[in-house]
């Protein structure tokens, strides 16, 4: 085997949905490390992976003639409960094969008994992201996006996922406190044909002996998090968002603050080969970006709006593409949310670069816009090791038709409305520091010259202290999108410099571009771990550059 030439591989996942070997899957946990190759030295893996380090083969562009604005935006359906017969439970939690979290049989300290159960399968689909071209994906209920999970602050719940894929997954909901058993730790596999049953107290943690509503999650995701194939599993569709309500947003939009037009907007980019599979290259480090533009599923939709506000939470669901979102038409609009988050007011945005993983919560009004306005993406990638920088042309995302007259009564957020109120995390609290440097050695993606290694804990915060955690990115070739599992998290600096308005409240994924150094201030208080924290360039993730903390008492 050629390991220093290894070009581009096709994967296609309609052989494994066949019941064969996923060809370059097998490759990547043969040569990646895995339950079965655990102790691979970076210096193992580094030679093939980058034997033609800045040598790399130009990607094929997908050869499928595609015309934009074809498809109406589709909404992703909302996950429905199980029914309970005769006021039981419709199934025992943690009867499943893999289990509840144990933390579960404390539930009565974090809100009280599970009051809805659902199931969701996951299992092999086609979808037309391509109208006309049928692509075998990798799904939750059979969609791509997966079906929209809507929770509620204080309303616990138990999800049974099945896998009925053939892989192992892992259900990480990002953004989420979530106890670890149900966190999508990357070795809590839900083995093929097993069952896993996922507890979200949907809790906040407590401040001063109350409640702390600021930490009430609004738009978060659920995706795969399965350890070295995350990646691929991603990819090839098992991402959906989560989105969680309490009273203070409900006031909000019963009050008419916030619009009652709330639409998700499931940013991803991807390669297909000409017979419609997806284009996945698995021993491509740097990270899979596509050059197909996708609104939830859709290849660049089109929709209809009134002339009023509507809020958008916009979600950048690629694996390694960044975002610089901006209206055709370069209307400001309001951002209301960052990450899982409410801001404590909303503030005006005119772009936004989104990384991966990252969230945006924003309203736009389209009461004085011309009939006809796009979502354009500005910022060039080729590879998935940076972006190249600004586009010369725009690439229109999605287009918005606007008709009618302007709405009378419209929701009355503006500029500076306050949404959810902040409780900071103060430079007096923090107990202890910890540094960590996002790099490479030997070739291969590390922390701390570390690769990945699952039962290692890397860190171990005290539950109900808080820590001051620094990024590094010492490399100027790369960037990488660092997330944290279970908390929020404050963003205090970037380089020594105050964050931007919108970043420095709370956050769950913060990017480092070449030569950045983040302070974030975060605070443990939920649950005990153990929990991972990883560069969001989901490949990256996989080609290990992650660690884990343990929470504990
Ligand atoms: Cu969205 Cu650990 O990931
Ligand atoms: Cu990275």
């Amino acid at each position: 085997m050629s390991l220093g030439n290894h070009g581009v591989r096709r994967v296609e996942i309609e052989r494994s949905v066949a019941g064969k070997v996923l060809g370059g899957q097998a490759d990547r946990r043969k040569f990646f490390g895995s339950a079965t190759v655990a102790a691979l030295s970076g210096a193992a893996w580094a030679k093939f992976a980058y034997g033609q380090a800045g040598d790399e083969p130009e990607l094929p562009p997908t050869p499928i003639p595609v015309r934009p604005f074809q498809t109406v935006l589709p909404v992703p359906p909302v996950l429905q409960p199980l029914t309970s017969r005769n006021g039981q439970a419709p199934f025992v939690p943690g009867s499943a094969f893999h289990g509840i979290a144990p933390e579960f049989a404390d539930v009565a300290k974090y809100s009280q008994f599970p009051l809805k159960y659902y199931t969701v399968d996951m299992r092999p689909s086609r979808h037309e992201f391509i109208p006309g071209v049928k692509t075998p994906v990798w799904t939750y209920n059979g969609i791509v996006p997966g079906p929209t999970i809507k929770a509620r602050i204080g309303e616990p719940i138990v999800v049974r996922f099945r896998n009925r894929l053939s892989v192992e997954t892992s259900v990480h909901l990002h953004g989420g406190h979530t106890p670890s058993h149900a966190d999508g730790y990357p070795t809590y596999f839900i083995e093929p044909g097993k069952d896993r049953d996922y507890f979200y107290p949907n809790t906040v943690p407590m401040h001063n002996g109350k409640l702390d509503y600021s930490e009430s999650i609004s738009t978060a995701w659920y995706h795969d998090h399965a350890m070295d194939i995350a990646g691929p599993n991603v990819f090839f569709g098992l991402s959906g968002l989560y989105l969680c309500t309490d009273r203070i947003e409900e006031n909000l939009i019963a009050s008419n603050v916030l619009p009652r037009l709330d639409v998700p907007l499931v940013l991803c980019d991807r390669r297909f080969n000409a017979d419609g599979t997806f284009y996945y290259d698995m021993l491509d480090h740097d990270g899979a970006i596509g050059d197909i533009f996708l609104v939830n599923g859709k290849v660049q939709p089109k929709f209809q709006v009134q002339r009023r506000k509507y809020r958008f939470r916009i979600l950048n669901g690629s694996n390694a593409r960044y975002y610089d979102l901006r209206f055709s038409d370069g209307r400001e609009f309001l951002q209301v949310g960052n990450d899982s988050w409410l801001l404590p007011f909303a503030m005006p945005r005119e772009s936004m670069m989104l990384s991966p993983a990252k969230r945006a919560d924003i309203i736009v009004d389209f009461s004085d816009a011309p009939s006809v306005v796009y979502l354009n993406n500005w910022m060039a990638q080729s590879s998935g090791r940076k972006p190249d920088g600004a586009a010369i042309t725009a690439t229109p995302l999605m287009k918005f038709e606007v008709v009618g007259n302007r709405v009378r009564n419209d929701a009355k957020v503006e500029k500076g409305t306050p949404i959810r109120p902040h409780v900071p995390i103060l430079a007096s609290e923090i107990q202890t520091t910890r540094v960590f440097d996002f790099g490479r050695s030997n070739g291969s993606w590390v922390i701390n010259d570390q690769l990945y290694e699952p039962t290692r804990m890397d860190a171990t915060p005290k539950l109900n202290s808080a820590e001051r955690w620094i990024f590094n990115n010492n490399s100027g070739g790369w960037w990488h999108p660092i997330h944290v599992h279970l908390e929020s998290y404050q963003v205090q600096s970037i380089n020594g410099q105050a964050p931007p308005l919108w970043e420095s409240f709370k956050s769950d994924t913060v990017n480092l571009e070449g030569g950045t150094s983040a302070e974030i201030f975060m605070k443990f208080r939920t649950f005990k771990g153990p929990f991972a924290f990883h560069c969001h360039n989901v490949e990256h993730e996989d080609l290990r550059m992650m660690m884990n903390f343990n929470v504990v008492e």
